[in-house]
């Protein structure tokens, strides 16, 4: 990792382009180094009625001799959908926007998967930039170059691989974000940790042990460039996820089915990728890959995350088990689950037997 303008900088290599992500404190006001190459295009900057009042002028005076226009969608993911995509192109096409001119998703991961699906179609590709302002958009949403929007029938049916040209992540952003958002993003870092394992794993429990907040700046930086650092090794070596970047979605098989049962309402998805986290480990253990101190582990780091990790009462677990059957994530009518056999061990398996699956439910759930 180098550090470049005081801040962490991190190189995501992919088949056609490499990027930066630079991670720092304070970037918002100091990335005008970023824009530098951008004066003399035309940029539209995208945000959401939240983020924006709190953030886009800062950015705007960063970059002053930028020709940019702004536009702000509704807050929420519900609007992650057709009529936000439409509104970016109609400003594009209305503004006479050219091939040469870039976009900025100056948000959490709903502006930034609609900012880069309009990027990557909007004459048939147009540049882009991440500015992700959410602890779980900067650890994972920014990274990676997956895009999309929502269809009625399901969430992120529309997309593509479209890497960004960078990813600023200013963690200063992090200190307006609700709380229980921050918590969410917590999720995703433990799953980077137990992807990763070693002292990375070591010392995140140490620290969750402490407590971590949104203004723990000095924690922070290092964590969210170690999680940006270990995903962009995984995209370099599978951008389009025919593998290795399946790792990504541990916990997430359990998530989704219970995102979907639950209708998208009862929980952040980072909070659903707590407990699936945890569920994905109990599994491991029923199969006899993990030991049962590495459930009860992470179950403490989920914890002191202030995140709950069991499937909580009014969840039924044969209504969730038949949701994960028929997961359309299913590989050749499979199944498949990222288990492991202890942190920094992850590994996909499509041959789990519906029994065990319905035992690990069991397990975790919290009613007597
Ligand atoms: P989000 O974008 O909805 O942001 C969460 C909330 O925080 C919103 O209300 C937002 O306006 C607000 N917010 C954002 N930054 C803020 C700040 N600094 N201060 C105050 N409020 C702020 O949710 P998210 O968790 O960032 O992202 C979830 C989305 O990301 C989902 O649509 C998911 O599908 C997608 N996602 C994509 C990838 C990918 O690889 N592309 C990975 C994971 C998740
Ligand atoms: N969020 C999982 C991925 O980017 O592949």
């Amino acid at each position: 990792m180098v550090k470049a303008n005081n801040a962490y900088q991190i190189d995501v290599i992919t088949g056609e382009n490499t990027y930066p992500v630079y991670v720092g404190e304070g970037l918002l006001e100091h990335c005008s180094f970023v824009f530098e190459q951008l004066a003399t295009r035309q940029v539209l900057m995208v945000s959401n009625e939240t983020v924006a009042p709190l953030y886009m002028d800062k950015l705007l005076n960063a970059m002053p001799d930028v020709e940019t226009d702004c536009l702000i969608l509704k807050d929420g993911e519900q609007y992650k959908n057709f009529t936000s995509l439409q509104k970016i192109y109609d400003k594009l096409i209305d503004g006479r926007y050219h091939r040469d001119s870039y976009l900025i998703a100056l948000g959490g991961g709903v502006v930034g998967d609609i900012t880069g699906f309009a990027a990557s179609t909007y004459q048939r590709g147009i540049a882009y930039i991440q500015i992700p302002t959410t602890l779980l958009a900067q650890v994972d949403a920014s990274v990676g170059g997956k895009t999309a929007i929502n269809h009625p029938l399901g969430k992120n049916m529309i997309g593509s691989f479209y890497q960004p040209e960078a990813v600023v992540i200013d963690v200063n952003t992090l200190r307006t974000l609700p709380e229980r958002e921050f918590k969410a993003g917590l999720a995703e870092v433990i799953k980077y940790a137990l992807l990763h394992g070693g002292t990375f794993f070591d010392t995140l429990y140490q620290q969750l042990e402490e407590g971590i907040d949104a203004s723990d700046i000095e924690v922070l930086k290092p964590l969210i460039a170690k999680c940006c650092r270990i995903k962009a090794d995984i995209v370099r070596q599978d951008e389009k996820e025919t593998g290795l970047r399946a790792l990504l979605n541990l916990g997430h098989t359990f998530a989704h089915a219970l995102e979907t049962l639950s209708a998208y309402k009862r929980w952040l998805h980072g909070e659903a990728v707590a407990i699936g986290l945890y569920c994905a480990v109990l599994l491991s253990v029923k199969l006899g890959y993990a030991k049962l101190s590495l459930a009860e582990k992470v179950a403490h780091m989920l914890s002191c995350a202030g995140l709950a990790y069991k499937i909580p009462v009014g969840i039924d677990v044969e209504q969730l088990c038949d949701k994960m059957m028929l997961d359309k994530k299913i590989k050749d009518k499979r199944l498949q689950f990222v288990l492991l056999e202890a942190p920094g061990a992850c590994f996909l398996n499509s041959e789990v037997p519906e029994r065990l699956l319905k035992e690990t439910l069991i397990e975790a759930f919290e009613g007597d």
